[in-house]
């Protein structure tokens, strides 16, 4: 399918942990500038490994994928990490500093941004995500809609122009989720939305892929996959 604008393009990839098992079996996607995309999958489809792989947490075995232009390798995945911003499933995994400002100024610091720079980005995460005046407080007291949105403002300091979100709404009761969607569809990045939440995909995605044993097998409009229950049945969705 031919997408205007690829930033996101993953081609072939395989990949297999090292007790053998298969997680990745060819997986082939593009996602254009300003798609939200959602990924849906049961447990097990592989959706986590292929975001793990789009910042080179782990390394496909073989196939290609390029990030805003940029082919993922080892001289390139800062630069891949600076244009694609990876949101953890578990916020416990990106919030670890003692203040949530700390958290969100952690990537352009590492990144050597000034100090007065960092500032004012993180001024910007925390108001993207609502959370103004929060820079004091640190993950541990805050609700669970409250860390995943912190969790999302630790990867928009980086200014990346595409963000991947694994299970933004895991945890959340149903008016976290919908905030949660308000804010997906208010971020002018590139969005590739793993989720078992299919209130969100519906909500705040205009296409959708079903991963299925390690490969995309149905890719369109996503309330028109949404709409076929035979197909989410036959892939563990419904
Ligand atoms: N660290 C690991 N070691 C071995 N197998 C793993 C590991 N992580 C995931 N897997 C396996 O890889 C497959 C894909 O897992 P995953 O990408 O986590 O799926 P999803 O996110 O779609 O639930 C599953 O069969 C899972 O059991
Ligand atoms: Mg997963």
């Amino acid at each position: 399918m031919g997408v205007a604008d690829p930033l996101i393009e993953l081609a072939g990839l395989e990949f297999s942990y090292p007790d053998g098992r298969k997680a990745l079996r060819g997986i082939n996607l593009t996602v254009g500038a300003g798609e939200r995309v959602a990924v849906l999958g049961a447990n097990g489809a592989g959706k986590s490994t292929m975001l793990l792989q789009l910042i080179g947490i782990l390394k496909p075995q073989s196939g290609t994928i390029r990030i805003c232009g940029i082919e993922l390798s080892g001289k390139t995945v800062r630069q891949v990490r600076k244009k694609l911003g990876l949101v953890f499933q578990v916020p416990d995994d990106q919030l670890f500093c003692t203040s949530l400002y700390d958290d969100i100024a952690f990537g352009p610091r590492n990144m050597g941004v000034p100090e007065v720079e960092v500032k004012a980005r993180v001024a910007k995460a925390l108001s993207a995500v609502g959370l103004e005046g929060f820079g004091e407080r640190m993950a541990y007291h805050l609700s669970p809609g409250e860390k995943k949105r912190a969790s999302i403002a630790t990867v928009l300091s980086m200014d990346a122009e595409c963000l991947a979100l694994d299970e933004p709404t895991s945890m959340l009761d149903p008016r976290a989720r919908r905030e949660m969607s308000t804010l997906l569809k208010s971020l002018p990045q590139t969005q590739l939305i793993v989720t078992h939440d299919l209130d969100l995909a519906r909500d705040a995605c205009t296409r959708g892929v079903i991963v299925d044993a390690g490969q995309v097998v149905a890719d369109g409009d996503v309330a028109t996959l949404l709409d076929d229950e035979a197909l989410l049945v036959r892939h563990g969705l419904a």
